[in-house]
Order: C-alpha cells, then structure tokens, then sequence
C-alpha cells in the first residue's frame, strides 16, 4: 500500500509518501518538510493567520517534491491521507482541502487522520512495537500520557490542566529573549548553564493520577527573571538549565506515576511529540526504563516533530486494521480528542 499524506496543522507543511509493500526498501519514500519557523521567528510564537497563508503558497511546491523525490506518480497511490485535526483551523483548512481535491481528480480514496494518532503510532513506523504500550505524547500544543491498547483505541491517563509542555519550552524561551521554537533554544543554553542555581516546586505534588501542569513552573520562571537586576547571558543559561531540569524531572515523574496506572503486561514505553526530541528527558525516561527492565521507543530526531510521514502511516495502520475511508465532506475538526477515535 502507498499513501500520499498532507500534513499542515501548525506550522510546518509536509508531504510525504509512506508505503508498507513488501517489495519497497523502506517505509518512508519522502517526507517533504517546509518550516514556517523563519517566518514566526520575529513574533516568538506562531501566527495562526500567516501560518495559514504560508501553508496556502507552498503546499502545491511541497506535494510536487515529495512525489519526485519518492519517484511515484499520483496514479500509483492506494489512498490520499490529511491531517483533519487538531490544529489551526486555516492549515487544516488548507491541507484537507488540497488532499480532498487529490483524491477526487486521481479518483482514490480519502483518509482524515488524527494529528494525535499520527504521533502516537510514529514509533511503530520506525521500530517493531507491539500493542499494548504507555505513550507520553509531549509537544507544542499537548502533554497527553496514553496507553496505547490498539490502532483507534487509546485510554488518557492524564493530560496537562494549562500548558503543553512545548508551550512551556516556547514561552520560556520568549522571556528570556531566545529564540522561537523555545525548545531547541532552551536546551542549547541549558548545556552551559547550572541547573542547580534556581529553585523550583515540582506541580501537582499532592494530585492523584498522571495529570500536569506547566503554567506554575512558567510563572516561577518569570519571578526568577524578575528577582535578577540586569540580566546576563550567564543568569539565562542557569535559569534554562534550571528549567529544564525540573521539566525533565517532572515528566518522568507523571510518566511513572502513568505507568503505575497501566496493566503490568505493559513493557514498551513511546515518546513523541516534538518535545520529546529534548535531550535531557530522552536520557530520564531511558534510565526509567533500564531501571524497570522496560524497552523505550524514541523515534527519531525528525519524525518527533510535525511531519506528514506519520500521517501517511496513521492512515496504513488504520486501514489494515479494517477502519472505513473519510468521505469527501468530511470535516476538519480544530478540537478532536484522542479518546473519541472509534
Ligand atoms: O510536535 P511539534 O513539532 O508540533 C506540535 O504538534 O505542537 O512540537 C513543537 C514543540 C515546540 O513547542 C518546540 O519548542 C518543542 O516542540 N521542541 C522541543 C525540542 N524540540 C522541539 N522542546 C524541548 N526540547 C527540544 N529539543
Ligand atoms: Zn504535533
């Protein structure tokens, strides 16, 4: 099966043709990614209205380089796959819009996927992962622990109350005047920092399940800026060192307190999300998961962040696993839980 996946709920534009054949040499024929970063870089976040005009001016590009990059022409495509959701409405727009269109003129078959789901299900694109596994989805607009009990059927464990953690990343880095996105700029200051100089409280202490919250930890951030008289290059590396460290430490801990929530068959733990390209946590959950005995799935760098290779393999799995085609009207869906999939 060959699928042609659009993906285009935030701030990247993607393309990619995914196939599971027996007879192709890897999973992954292209993956085109067009970052907007450039252009919400002087904004310090996304603008979901140039976000939306950007997506409309390079998705025809974008589609065109991932077909002859694969080396595959429409024609020999299985099905059209899009993100329908969650996201900005307008990329969603865009992106549902073009692969309905696809469809319809190479008269093929439309899959609306999950964005979710696409991350959930990346690390068994890249690794043999068997179903039941704990998932910590981490990115700019989540923080969801889910176990994973089979394509379409996920259980939250828990999820943020107030920011994803990628937000937290996002706007730390704004109040320290890094750059957008927050996350890669936190962790290259974090490297000369000292993690150890500014305290902080780890959330949601007396809280039962896996639920958390990031906005505390943002708001200590803002008092530690704010307690510093000219603030130098030296004071921001330790306050995202600092950062960092109580994220990463707080992360794990929800991440334990899930897995004591998940049946002890469980011994696969997943991460995705583009947070979960952070270093720092990769290297905790790691150290959980020898501790327990637990093998630990992290995709790799690329395929953590948004990018329509795991949209393209969302819609194999769904579909070898007997879920129905999207009709033409199907809708896009800026709000879509993962728990309501089947
Ligand atoms: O999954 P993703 O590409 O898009 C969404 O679906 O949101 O995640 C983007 C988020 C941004 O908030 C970015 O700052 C964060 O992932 N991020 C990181 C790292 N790389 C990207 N956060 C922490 N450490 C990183 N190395
Ligand atoms: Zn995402």
């Amino acid at each position: 099966m060959k699928i042609l996946a659009i993906e285009s709920s935030c701030d990247e534009t993607s393309c990619s043709i995914v196939c599971d054949d027996s007879n192709c040499s890897k999973r992954i024929l292209s993956n085109i990614i067009n970052s907007q970063i450039q252009l919400h870089l002087k904004y310090g976040g996304v603008i979901p209205e140039y976000a939306a005009r950007n997506h409309l001016d390079c998705i025809d590009k974008v589609i065109n380089e991932a077909l002859k990059s694969a080396k595959v022409s429409l024609l020999e495509m299985d099905a059209i796959a899009a993100t329908a959701g969650p996201g900005l409405i307008g990329g969603l727009l865009v992106g549902m819009v073009t692969a309905k269109s696809i469809a319809l003129f190479a008269k093929k078959p439309f899959m609306a996927i999950n964005h979710l789901e696409g991350h959930l299900l990346t690390a068994r694109l890249c690794y043999n992962v068997a179903m039941p596994y704990l998932a910590l989805l981490a990115s700019g607009g989540h923080f969801i622990l889910v176990e994973a009990l089979g394509v379409g059927n996920y259980r939250v464990l828990g999820e943020t109350l107030d920011d994803a953690a990628g937000e937290a990343f996002d706007k730390t880095a704004k109040m320290l005047g890094l750059p957008y996105p927050g996350g890669p700029s936190i962790q290259e200051a974090a490297k000369k920092g000292n993690k150890n100089r500014f305290k902080y409280t780890i959330p949601l202490q007396k809280r039962l399940g896996c639920d958390a919250s990031f906005s505390g930890i943002k708001t200590a951030t803002r008092l530690h800026i704010e307690s510093i008289n000219n603030i130098n290059d030296q004071d921001k590396f330790d306050i995202a060192a600092s950062f960092q460290n109580i994220v990463s430490t707080f992360v794990l801990r929800q991440l334990e307190k899930a897995y004591k929530m998940v049946s002890s068959d469980i011994k696969n733990i997943v991460i995705s999300g583009g947070v979960a390209a952070n270093t720092e946590i990769r290297e905790k959950i790691q150290k959980f998961c020898t501790s327990r005995k637990l093998t630990f799935f992290a995709p790799p760098l690329d395929l953590c962040s948004d990018n329509a290779a795991m949209i393209g393999w969302g819609a194999i799995e769904k579909i070898k696993s007997g879920a129905k085609y999207s009709p033409l009207n199907a809708k896009t869906m800026p709000k879509w839980p993962i728990a309501n999939l089947v």
